[in-house]
């Protein structure tokens, strides 16, 4: 009986979220979404460990994985692949400001992880997530 009223609602509910979804679709070749896909899942992979090194108090250890996998360091890794498989390119312009701007904050976490300061590097752990959270916030792909 509860569930019988439970799918419906838990339907419409789905329905509604996606009738809202005001995400600016930006699409592009299958070989670039593959790439930028399988990057995104080594984002989250990377995120993750800083997290982890961050808490045991590796702080330079964080500070070096956070510049090599999301800062500078990490852009252009599909530099040297056909035009169809480099995400970047495809994307609008403003998208991939975000992108440059979440590599320009986790270079800035990087350099102050270095530093061994834990309060500060605490305090600037919300930067590495925060153009992750504004990308997809405004675009999708699909
Ligand atoms: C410039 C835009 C942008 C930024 C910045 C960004 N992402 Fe993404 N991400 C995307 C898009 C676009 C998708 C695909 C969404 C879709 O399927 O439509 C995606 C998908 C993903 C996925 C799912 C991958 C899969 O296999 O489908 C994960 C996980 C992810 N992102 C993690 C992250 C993390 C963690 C960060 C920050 C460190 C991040 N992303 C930053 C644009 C971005």
């Amino acid at each position: 009986m509860r569930s019988a009223l439970f799918l419906p609602l838990l339907l419409l509910v789905g329905a509604l979220h996606a009738a809202e979804d005001a995400r600016q679709l930006a699409p592009m070749p299958a070989a670039a979404e593959a790439n930028l896909r399988a990057e995104m899942r080594a984002n989250l992979l990377a995120l993750n460990e800083i997290l982890g090194l961050v808490a045991a108090g590796k702080l330079a250890e964080a500070g070096a994985l956070a510049e090599k996998e999301l800062g500078v360091s990490a852009m252009g890794k599909h530099r040297s692949q056909p035009f169809d498989a480099r995400p970047g390119p495809h994307m609008p312009p403003a998208m991939h400001a975000i992108g440059m701007d979440g590599h320009q904050a986790a270079s800035a976490f990087a350099r102050i992880a270095a530093t061994g300061d834990r309060e500060r590097t605490i305090a600037a752990l919300p930067s590495l997530t925060a153009a992750c959270v504004g990308c997809h916030y405004a675009y999708r792909i699909r």
